[in-house]
């Protein structure tokens, strides 16, 4: 018989303060020093301010291929365009889920809605044999994202995986991922599943949230994420947060690691040098 294990946090790390696009101001949490990778992750970007100055250049032109990027916005919107004729705005709520594959080149802009613009990047590998797969994408409006209301203060939207029988819209069998937004009001408490091997990570972006039981426990901060041990399951419980909020809030993800070797530099993330080399070539003679 094999006893079911709670994850607890094997580390708590703040994001570092960076610009990317033309001249974006964000913070860096995974893909920076203090956290190179999380292997299927390669990067998680905050971005939120009210100040237009921080963003307005944005992120024009501009190539990916051999990953994934998923954005999922808080506040404000992302008006994106790429190179196949895809575009459209992502409005307060929705998920972007773009698998880049073989490659594409878009360009992503912020823009305020009633002062506000705040979201996550977050950019997960794709195993060597799908990383030049045609690209697509998985993108949902608010309303095709369903919420999981788990009673005594504890809401879940689920953009991918499984929470009290729902489940989320998003599909990807490489990673198999789990990406929740998780809503608490203090005291409120959430018992997650999360499959034995799965890389997981909380990132709280509102109140503060305890993880785990027992000595393994630990309490997350805003604008802290906390990489979990392994486990079967994790057990997270709001706090008080602070007097202009009502809940604590943030997102809690988990996939399966990949454990290939990583080869990439900016916007490409290849398994050999070589197929680095071949990317640069590809892009710059338009075969994106
Ligand atoms: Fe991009």
């Amino acid at each position: 018989m094999n006893a079911q294990s709670v994850r607890g946090v094997s580390r708590l790390v703040r994001g570092m303060p960076t610009s990317d696009g033309a001249g974006v101001k964000l913070t860096r949490v995974i893909g920076q020093p203090r956290l190179a990778d999380l292997d299927p992750f390669l990067m998680l970007d905050e971005f939120g301010t009210d100040n237009p100055g921080d963003y307005i250049a944005g992120f024009p032109d501009h190539p990916h291929r051999g990953f994934e990027t998923v954005t999922y916005m808080l506040d404000g919107r992302m008006r994106h365009r790429d190179n196949h004729g895809h575009e459209g705005v992502l409005v307060p709520g929705s998920v972007q889920w773009m698998t880049a594959g073989r490659g594409i080149v878009h360009s992503e802009m912020p823009e305020q809605q009633e002062g506000r613009m705040r979201g996550f990047q977050l950019w997960i590998n794709l195993p060597a044999r799908d990383k030049m797969t045609a690209p697509k994408y998985q993108e949902f409006g608010p309303e095709k994202i369903p919420a999981a209301d788990l009673g005594g203060g504890a809401r879940v939207r689920v953009i991918a995986g499984q929470v009290a029988g729902v489940t989320g819209p998003i599909a990807q069998p490489a990673t198999d991922p789990t990406y929740l937004d998780v809503e608490l009001e203090p005291g409120a408490r959430l018992s997650q599943t999360l499959a034995h091997g799965h890389a997981a990570f909380l990132y709280v972006y509102e109140g503060s949230v305890r993880v785990g039981t027992g000595e393994s426990a630990a309490t997350v901060a805003a604008h802290e994420l906390a990489v979990l041990t392994d486990g079967d399951s994790v057990q997270l419980e709001g706090r008080e947060p602070p007097p202009d909020q009502a809940v604590s809030r943030a997102i809690l993800v988990a996939g399966r690691p990949l454990r290939e070797p990583v080869a990439k530099h900016g916007p490409f993330v290849m398994s050999t040098r070589e197929e680095l080399i071949q990317a640069f070539q590809d892009y710059e003679s338009g075969k994106f």
